[in-house]
């Protein structure tokens, strides 16, 4: 009985960080100029980000192979036009973006 509380209570203590840590995400994202190529729902320059999240759905460690493509640059996965390296963004803000954008919804 007292464990089924204690996990209950980690549970929700535990998404209710991954919430608040991603409430930040679309003003940083929009603040390291995401959004000059991106938008949610519609391809702009890049991929929308409601078809990457889609796209990644079902793969395990999505999250970290696309903090890994911000960071670094990507090209060829979504047509001819590269994403340019992005050098400057911490680890934290590259993983709390690629855990936001898994999450957005057309
Ligand atoms: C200069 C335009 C440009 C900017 C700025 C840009 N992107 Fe991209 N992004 C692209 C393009 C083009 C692609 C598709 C690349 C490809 O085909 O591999 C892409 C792909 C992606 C992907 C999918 C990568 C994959 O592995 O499938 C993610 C995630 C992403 N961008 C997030 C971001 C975030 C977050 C930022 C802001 C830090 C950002 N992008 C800034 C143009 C841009």
């Amino acid at each position: 009985m007292r464990s089924t509380f204690f996990i209950a209570t980690l549970i929700t203590s535990a998404s209710a960080f991954a919430q608040a840590d991603l409430a930040g995400a679309p003003d940083l994202a929009k603040a390291s100029g995401c959004y000059s190529c991106h938008a949610n729902g519609e391809k702009v320059v890049g991929p929308a980000f409601a078809a990457i999240a889609d796209k990644y759905a079902t793969e395990k460690d999505a999250a970290a192979s696309l903090a890994q493509s911000i960071q670094n640059g990507s090209k060829g996965k979504w047509g001819r036009i590269p994403m340019p390296a992005h050098p400057s963004l911490s680890t934290a803000d590259l993983k709390t973006l690629s855990t936001w954008v898994l999450t957005v919804k057309p």
